[in-house]
């Protein structure tokens, strides 16, 4: 597996530009330059995987109630921004692969869901990243969700996401043969850190919105950020020229 690890992960598609976790979102992150894009999927009522954050409708879109009892008629009618529809992640798939776009897919599991949710994400994704020159890494802060894409996908590198980094953090991560660690920057300790960097595994760190905070990041040793600011990292984006993960 060798692929970039770009500086900057533009979250939930666009960040705050564009409507989160949609099309439109996606296609923007691509047009400022961004290399990476980050988005969570999360299965319908009928078992669909979208991109979606919550499990409940209202806060992104017109609708109402539970995305797991949403059949994907209804789901598919709602706005989520703009005009813009929940899409399915094979929609989101085909947009990243026809953009080049590097794709963190956080497996979001509505609770009760994991199993069904990562199976379902791991089978679709080896099928719809089939051939793609820029894999994605797979992301979730379900450890069994990652259980079962390491052992339905393995083929697919996979981040391990934490809020907070927990002390065995690295039996983890050898357990899932991640390739990245993920972590809340309100959280991360320069302890834990140290740590990481020790054992070669790069961190990736959310939210990161301001430059300051981008900066001291990357001094400290930090890899990337997952950011709703893409505005603000326009002109590094196009400049970057990416590192490389390798194993
Ligand atoms: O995957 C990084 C980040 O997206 C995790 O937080 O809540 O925005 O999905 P959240
Ligand atoms: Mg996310």
């Amino acid at each position: 597996m060798d692929f970039p690890l770009p500086r900057w992960f533009a979250h939930r598609g666009g960040g705050a530009l564009a409507p989160e976790n949609t099309l439109a979102g996606l296609r923007l992150a691509a047009r400022l330059g961004f290399a990476a894009v980050e988005f969570d999927v999360m299965l319908s009522g009928d078992g669909t995987p979208v991109l979606i954050h919550d499990e409940t409708l209202e806060r992104t879109t017109n609708g109402q109630g539970l995305v797991s009892e949403t059949p994907d008629a209804r789901l598919f009618a709602l706005d989520a921004g703009n005009g813009e529809r929940v899409p399915r992640y094979a929609e989101a798939v085909a947009m990243c692969r026809e953009y080049g776009l590097l794709a963190n897919v956080e497996i979001k599991p509505a609770a009760g869901f994991e199993r069904q949710t990562a199976e379902t994400v791991a089978r679709l994704s080896t099928s719809l990243w089939q051939g793609a020159a820029v894999q994605p890494l797979i992301s979730s802060l379900s450890l069994e969700a990652l259980e079962i894409a390491r052992d339905l996908a393995p083929q697919i590198p996979r981040g391990v996401l934490f809020e907070q980094v927990p002390a065995d953090w690295l039996a983890v991560v050898r357990r899932l043969q991640a390739v990245t660690l993920h972590c809340d920057v309100e959280h991360l300790s320069d302890d834990v850190l140290a740590e990481v960097q020790a054992n070669d595994i790069p961190v990736l760190c959310y939210t990161v919105n301001t430059k300051k905070a981008a900066e001291s990041l990357f001094e400290r040793g930090v890899s990337a950020v997952f950011t709703d600011r893409l505005d603000l990292f326009v002109t590094e984006t196009s400049a970057y020229k990416g590192l490389h993960l390798g194993g």
